[in-house]
């Protein structure tokens, strides 16, 4: 059984002016976004409407502990959340959206059951995430020593508010981790055994235009990335609705390890793993699905399908440097033990694998990226 849906509804403007002027913000809304976004797209609209600065309860990605002091310091009156930021800012407000007196590590524990209490509008400030477009909410688990999503169809959002002036002002290097991530759904989510035409289609759209743009910088310098601001933030949508469907596995979920312990952005650790991971499902199911993704490639990137994960790995460079574990201070030592939390904490992702990886899979994998 396989099944397709799209959620929220999804407006697009020119400005934020434009949304502003058509949400009526008004002071039963809560603005949740970085000040950095605010000061130059939204204070001149944000009338009466109060705002909470994620920044000020930690640098990074999400984790538990941070979303439990936001929670103490939601405003009182709060109707609508619009969330404005990447996936940290818009996962955080998924959270924020559900009502109770409980910690934010026994919600994802699945220890206890929140009622959604609030609409939420989400306007995507990186290209990556398409968690516009998803129910999961990912965040570090400090205790556990490690990341997990959380997916609970009460975390859909309402809204998904498109527009593209408020990526330009992401800095390169979160431009380039975020496209990696939203390129990584969309061929990750192209090999689930929950992949169906729709997601396919919507898993090629999002590859042609990211590669497509890759290429572009490739050829006229990483700098112009911003001239297809509108290309990129539109592929990661696209992305969101293939894998919010069809699922992501194994490179999301040999990541999360190097995202909880070592604190590697969400992007770059998933680009870490992506070509060893690709290179193993080839190995071991030389003939099968891949073999459609191999030539869809090849036609995007102009080479033979045989030579497209490779020339892939190659313009990924171009994008982002790609490093070994050990330069961001991982030791051989915990190779065995992401190994054995990616087996008991990421069964979710795993079911979503092109093939079954066993530990020894995965170990030659975080080995060979040593
Ligand atoms: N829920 C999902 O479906 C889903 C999917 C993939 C990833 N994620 C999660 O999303 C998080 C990563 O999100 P991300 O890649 O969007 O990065 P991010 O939200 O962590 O943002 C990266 C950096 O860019 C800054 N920034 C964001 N927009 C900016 C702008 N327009 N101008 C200037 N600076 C800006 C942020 O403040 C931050 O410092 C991770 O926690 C990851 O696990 C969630
Ligand atoms: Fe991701």
């Amino acid at each position: 059984m396989s099944s397709f849906s799209i959620h929220p509804v999804i407006e697009q403007y020119e400005s934020f002016e434009d949304y502003a002027a058509v949400a009526k913000l008004c002071e039963k809304d809560l603005l949740f976004t970085n000040e950095f976004i605010y000061e130059p797209f939204m204070k001149a609209y944000a009338g009466e409407t109060k705002v909470l600065f994620q920044e000020r309860y930690g640098r990074g990605e999400p984790s538990d502990e941070m979303m439990d002091a936001i929670r103490k310091d939601m405003p009182e009156g709060i109707e609508r959340i619009i969330a404005v930021g990447g996936g940290t800012v818009i996962d955080i407000a998924k959270i924020l959206s559900h009502g109770g007196d409980w910690a934010v590590e026994d919600l994802y524990l699945g220890k206890v059951v929140a009622p959604k209490v609030h609409e939420l509008v989400v306007i995507p400030t990186t290209c990556g995430t398409g968690s516009e477009m998803t129910n999961v909410a990912v965040s570090a688990l400090v205790k556990q020593n490690t990341k997990k999503g959380l997916a609970l169809d009460s975390m859909y959002p309402d809204r998904a508010v498109l527009i593209p002036e408020m990526v330009k002002t992401l800095p390169y290097k979160f431009f380039a981790t975020s496209s990696i991530d939203a390129m990584i759904h969309a061929a990750e989510s192209y090999l689930s055994p929950k992949a169906n035409a729709f997601t396919e289609m919507f898993s090629e759209r999002a590859l042609e235009l990211i590669l497509s743009g890759y290429r572009f910088l490739e050829a006229e310098g990483t700098e112009k990335w911003t001239e297809r601001a509108g290309d990129f933030l539109l592929a990661s949508n696209y992305a969101g609705i293939a894998f919010g469907n069809a699922g992501v596995g194994a490179v999301h979920a040999l990541s999360y390890p190097l995202g909880g312990a070592y604190h590697i952005p969400h992007g770059e650790s998933n680009m870490l793993m992506f070509s060893e991971v690709f290179r193993k499902y080839k190995e071991k199911k030389p003939v099968g699905k891949i073999n459609q993704l191999e030539e869809m490639l090849g036609r995007i990137l102009g080479v033979p399908a045989e030579a497209s994960l490779d020339a892939l790995a190659d313009l990924l460079n171009v994008v982002l440097p790609l490093n070994k574990l050990h330069e961001y201070g991982v030791k051989e030592s915990d190779l065995p033990v992401f190994t054995e939390s990616v087996i008991t904490g990421q069964q979710r992702l795993l079911n979503n694998n092109y093939v079954e990886l066993t530990a020894e899979d995965m170990m030659a994998i975080y080995t060979a990226r040593f």
